[in-house]
């Protein structure tokens, strides 16, 4: 067999191919010992005491899905949205945002579809609800979903345009100075008692000094100053502070949005937790890239 490989020729390539397998049986086994299965993490993390035992339905969200980085299926968003109770008591989402016809669907917004979802709504002002791929808690659909109207308390069957809102409203958009217009007309209206809405306190009666308590969330809403300087000043710092009014932009301006949006679904009760472990699940989705598959 002149064209055969020697004899020797053939245990040296027989040798190298059982190297390479030998190595790649390593790589393999190296490979398995590098990624453990969800399951074997999550085994692993109990053993280690890395998992916290606070809560209970948010407990069991944050440690098993959104600390584990599972990915959010569109088909769990779309039930969601079309389920009853789902993100507090109320009935579903898509009973009144089921379609981009504005003479049917509130805002022409269409939550009963992923494109609905990531087209936002469709009536003036056209926008979207959220960007894919960030986090979207200040985002409009997540805010609608946590924020409170204030003053807290205050319910959804009373009008966001009363006079009084107006003021505050071109008061921003005016550029939020500190002059005649704030001291006589603006800032009065935020320690009156049923300034926004019949039956409710004065703003000030919660957001009075830049301490908590009494004061929720260190906001002072008494003084220019304080309205300025935000929300949080102690906690986070004065430079850190949570800007709660953008002058020239009230739609970005958190003073306006508290002021002009009803928690979703209307009628659903401030003291409901305002992250529910389906809100938190829905932002995921969203971080996640607001995914269709
Ligand atoms: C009973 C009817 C009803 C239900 C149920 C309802 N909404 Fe709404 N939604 C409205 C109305 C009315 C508006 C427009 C008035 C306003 O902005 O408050 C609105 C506005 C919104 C907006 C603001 C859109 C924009 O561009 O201004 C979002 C976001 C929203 N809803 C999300 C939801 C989500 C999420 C749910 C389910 C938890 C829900 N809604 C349930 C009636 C409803
Ligand atoms: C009965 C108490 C109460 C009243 C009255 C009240 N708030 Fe609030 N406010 C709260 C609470 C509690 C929060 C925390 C968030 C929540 O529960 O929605 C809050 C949050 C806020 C925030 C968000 C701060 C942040 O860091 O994001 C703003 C802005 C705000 N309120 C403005 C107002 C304005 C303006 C008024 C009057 C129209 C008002 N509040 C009346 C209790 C109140």
């Amino acid at each position: 067999m002149p064209f055969s490989p020697s004899i020797k020729q053939q245990f040296i390539q027989i040798a190298k191919a059982g190297c390479v397998v030998a190595a790649l049986g390593f790589a393999f086994a190296g490979n398995a010992l590098a990624q453990r299965s969800i399951a074997e993490q999550y085994i692993h993390d109990m053993k280690e005491g890395k998992i916290s035992a606070a809560g209970a339905d948010d407990h069991v969200v944050q440690e098993l899905i959104i600390k584990r980085s599972i990915p959010i299926t569109y088909k769990y968003i779309n039930t969601l949205m079309n389920t009853p109770n789902a993100f507090g008591p109320g009935v579903a989402c898509t009973t009144c945002h089921n379609s981009q016809d504005a003479s049917k669907s509130y805002r022409g917004l269409d939550l009963s579809t992923c494109k609905g979802i990531n087209d936002g709504s469709t009536e003036k002002p056209k926008r979207a609800l959220f960007t894919p791929g960030t986090d979207a808690k200040r985002d409009i659909l997540i805010r609608r979903l946590r924020n409170n109207r204030m003053p807290l308390g205050q319910g959804f069957e009373n009008s966001t345009y009363t006079p009084n809102h107006m003021l505050v409203k071109q008061w921003i958009a005016d550029g939020a100075k500190n002059d005649d217009n704030f001291t006589k007309n603006v800032l009065p209206l935020f320690s009156t008692a049923n300034a926004f809405g019949p039956e409710t306190p004065a703003c000030t009666a919660c957001h009075m000094s830049n301490q908590e308590p009494p004061s929720f969330h260190e906001l002072n809403l008494t003084t220019h100053a304080g309205i300025l300087l935000g929300a949080d000043s102690v906690a986070k710092g004065v430079d850190k502070a949570t800007k709660v009014i953008i002058p020239g932009s009230p739609e970005k301006s958190f003073v306006w949005q508290h002021l002009s949006e009803d928690r979703m679904p209307p009628g659903i009760s401030p003291s409901e937790a305002r992250d529910h472990p389906n809100t938190t699940i829905l932002a995921t989705w969203i971080k996640q890239g607001a995914k269709c598959d």
